[in-house]
C-alpha cells in the first residue's frame, strides 16, 4: 500500500511551483530551484549524469557501498526500519536492503508517486520477506512514517547520492535535525556526502563534454515553459558551473546570452546580456566540517566509510541521547 501525502502534478503542485518560480526571479541574483530539474525527462537525464566518465560521484559512492556493505549493515544492526529519502531506485538501496539483518520494513519516500510506486512493486517483489511501505512525500516537510508488522528495534534514515549537498548549509542543518527527529530515540542517519576535492575534478564533473549536465539545467526552463506556458527560448541560455571556494560549492547557472524578456502566466522578466539564474548548488564537505553541522543538531558521527582516494564518504549518525532534552527544545517546534 502506498501512502499519499501530497499529490505533485496537481493543481495546488502547479501553483506552488509557480509561487517559487516568481520569487526565485525577482530577486537580484535569479534563482530557480534545482527540485524542479526532475520530471521524467529530467530524472532520465540524471541517470545519464550518472554514467558519465566526469561524473565520479555515483560510481564512487556505489563502489565504496558494495566494499564496505557489510562493515554498514553491522553497524547499523539487527530489525531495523529504514527509511530512504528518495526513491531507493539504486543499486545501493538493494544492497543495504540485501545485506541488512532482517530489516522490519523499508519505507521509501518520494515525491513523485507515480516513480515511487513503480519502484516499490518492482523492490517489493525482488525482497518478499522485506515489507515495502513507499510515502509520497517532500522529505523537506513533515510526513508521517508508517509502522510495520513486524517489531523495528530503531528508525535509521537512509540519505544516499550526497543529495544533502544540494541544500545550503543551514537548510542541510535543519534537514538534518529533521532526519534526526523522524529517526527518534536511539535512531541512526546514514548519509551520502560528497567530499571537497581537485577542482579541475570538480568543475569537469559539472561542466561534461557531452553537455549532457547542460540538458539537465536547461531542464527546469522547459519544466516551466510546459507546466506554467513560460516563454523561455532555451537555445538563448547557456549552462556554466562554476566552484565557489567560499562557500565549498559547486554552483550551477543558467546564463542569458542576450538582452531578453521572458513571460510566465502575466508576469515578465527582464535578463540583461550574461545575467545568470542560479539552479543548484553541490556542496563538498570535509569530513570534519560535516562532524561539525551533525553535533550542532544532537546527532554524534559514529562511523565514517570513505574510498581510497578520499572522494566520497558513506556517514553513520546516532542520536546524542544525552542532549536529548536540548534537541528537544530546540528543534522539535
Ligand atoms: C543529485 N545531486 C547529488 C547531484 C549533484 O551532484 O549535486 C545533482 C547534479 N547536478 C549536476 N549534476 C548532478
Amino acid at each position: 500500500m502506498m501512502i499519499a501525502t501530497s499529490a505533485p502534478g496537481t493543481a495546488t503542485a502547479l501553483h506552488t511551483m509557480l509561487e517559487e518560480v516568481i520569487a526565485g526571479l525577482s530577486q537580484d541574483q535569479k534563482t530557480l530551484p534545482s527540485k524542479y530539474f526532475y520530471d521524467e525527462r529530467g530524472s532520465k537525464l540524471f541517470d545519464d549524469i550518472c554514467e558519465l566518465d566526469e561524473y565520479y560521484v555515483t560510481r564512487t559512492e556505489s563502489s565504496l557501498m558494495q566494499e564496505r556493505v557489510a562493515d554498514i549493515a553491522t553497524v547499523i544492526g539487527p530489525n531495523v526500519l529504514l527509511v530512504e529519502y528518495g526513491s531507493g531506485s539504486s543499486l545501493k538501496t538493494r544492497l543495504l536492503l540485501r545485506n541488512l539483518d532482517r530489516p522490519a520494513g523499508y519505507v521509501p519516500i518520494d515525491i513523485s508517486g507515480e516513480y515511487l510506486s513503480q519502484v516499490g512493486d518492482s523492490l517489493q517483489a525482488e525482497f518478499p520477506q522485506i515489507e515495502v511501505m513507499p510515502v509520497v512525500a517532500d522529505f523537506t516537510k513533515s510526513f508521517e512514517i508508517p509502522s510495520p508488522n513486524d517489531a523495528e528495534t530503531r528508525r535509521v534514515i537512509y540519505f544516499p547520492g550526497s543529495t544533502i549537498g544540494n541544500f545550503q548549509r543551514n537548510d542541510a542543518k535543519a534537514l538534518l535535525a529533521r532526519m534526526a527527529e523522524m529517526a527518534g530515540e536511539g535512531g541512526g542517519v546514514l548519509v551520502g556526502v560528497d567530499l571537497d576535492k581537485n577542482r579541475d575534478v570538480l568543475r569537469a564533473a559539472y561542466n561534461d563534454s557531452k553537455g549532457i549536465t547542460a540538458q539537465f539545467n536547461l531542464n527546469v526552463l522547459r519544466r516551466i515553459n510546459n507546466e506554467l506556458g513560460g516563454s523561455f527560448i532555451l537555445d538563448k541560455f547557456r549552462h556554466n558551473a562554476i566552484f565557489n571556494d567560499y562557500h565549498s560549492c559547486i554552483e550551477m547557472h543558467l546564463v542569458s546570452t542576450e538582452r531578453q524578456t521572458v513571460n510566465i502566466c502575466g508576469y515578465t522578466f527582464e535578463f540583461d546580456e550574461n545575467e545568470s539564474v542560479l539552479t543548484e548548488y553541490s556542496h563538498k564537505y570535509k569530513v570534519e566540517a560535516f562532524r561539525r553541522m551533525a553535533n550542532e543538531v544532537s546527532l554524534n558521527v559514529k562511523n565514517v566509510w570513505t574510498d581510497a582516494d578520499n572522494m566520497f564518504a558513506v556517514i553513520y549518525l546516532e542520536r546524542d541521547l544525552s542532549t536529548r532534552a536540548l534537541f528537544t527544545s530546540r528543534f522539535a517546534k
